[in-house]
């Protein structure tokens, strides 16, 4: 079964509309338009509509929101629904980053919310899971890992699966540097695939596209898209400097 490798920056609180205009057009300037790879950028609520614009015209790029909340609209001050995602030319978004669990109190529960929002409108959610250091230390990281999964996938028909992409992110390993190696993090892409393929069947499990997120990097991105079950990337810092970003994407489709 090949998994089509997508590869998505994750651009977190940075750059303005100008800035934003600036590094999509970078990236989408030098993106191999052959590529086997999807490619998508989130960039901030503010920028989307702009960054939208620029991309239409039948751009490889594609976008997603960083967040989105579950209702369609009415007096959720702040919020942004699927649909307004959707009206600005998202087709992704990112769904219980661990920032967000951190320090929003995203829980378990809202995060089955917001994917199962996404699913209907249709947007792919990239619903993101993973471990804290004390959790691995304490020899939890499965449990916490898949808990955090099986609370979405068990709640999700089985035809709806293969839209929805995760993505493994230990938080020790974002924005410090300190990547998992290959093993560690194909260790537990393959634990996801299992526990996937016992809930839903093993065509589906073999559908699910899982990815890497946590310090990808130009210099570690092949060895970590080698592994049998990483099927793609989620980039954070390296996402903000298109060669980099750019290096990642070939790293996980050479042509
Ligand atoms: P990082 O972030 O690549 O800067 O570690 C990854 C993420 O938070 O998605």
């Amino acid at each position: 079964m090949s998994r089509r490798p997508l590869i998505a920056g994750n651009w977190k609180l940075h750059n303005t509309v100008a800035q934003s205009l600036d590094l999509a057009r970078q990236i989408e300037q030098g993106l191999d338009h052959a590529t086997a790879c999807e490619v998508v950028i989130a960039p901030v609520f503010t920028a989307l509509h702009a960054v939208g614009g620029l991309l239409s015209a039948g751009s490889k790029l594609q976008l997603a929101g960083q967040d989105v909340y579950w209702q369609e609209r009415g007096a959720f001050t702040g919020e942004v629904s699927a649909v307004l995602l959707r009206d600005v030319g998202c087709t992704h978004v990112i769904v219980g980053h661990s920032e967000r669990r951190q320090f929003f109190a995203e829980s378990d529960a809202t995060v089955l919310q917001k994917t199962r929002a996404a699913l209907a409108q249709p947007l792919t959610p990239i619903v993101c899971v993973g471990e804290t250091l004390e959790q691995r230390r304490a020899g939890k990281t499965l449990d916490v890992v898949l808990g955090q999964a099986r609370a979405v996938w068990r709640q999700v028909e089985t035809a709806a699966l293969p839209k929805l992409l995760f993505a493994y992110e230990p938080v020790w390993a974002i924005g410090t540097g300190l990547a998992a190696t290959p093993a560690d993090a194909e260790e537990v892409h393959a634990a996801l695939r299992s526990a996937l393929a016992a809930d839903h069947g093993h065509t589906v499990a073999s559908q699910v596209r899982l990815l890497y997120g946590g310090s990808v990097k130009p210099d570690n991105a092949a060895s970590l898209l080698a592994q049998t079950n990483i099927d793609g990337a989620l980039v954070g810092g390296a996402s903000l400097v298109a060669a980099d970003f750019l290096a990642i994407v070939r790293a996980a489709a050479p042509t």
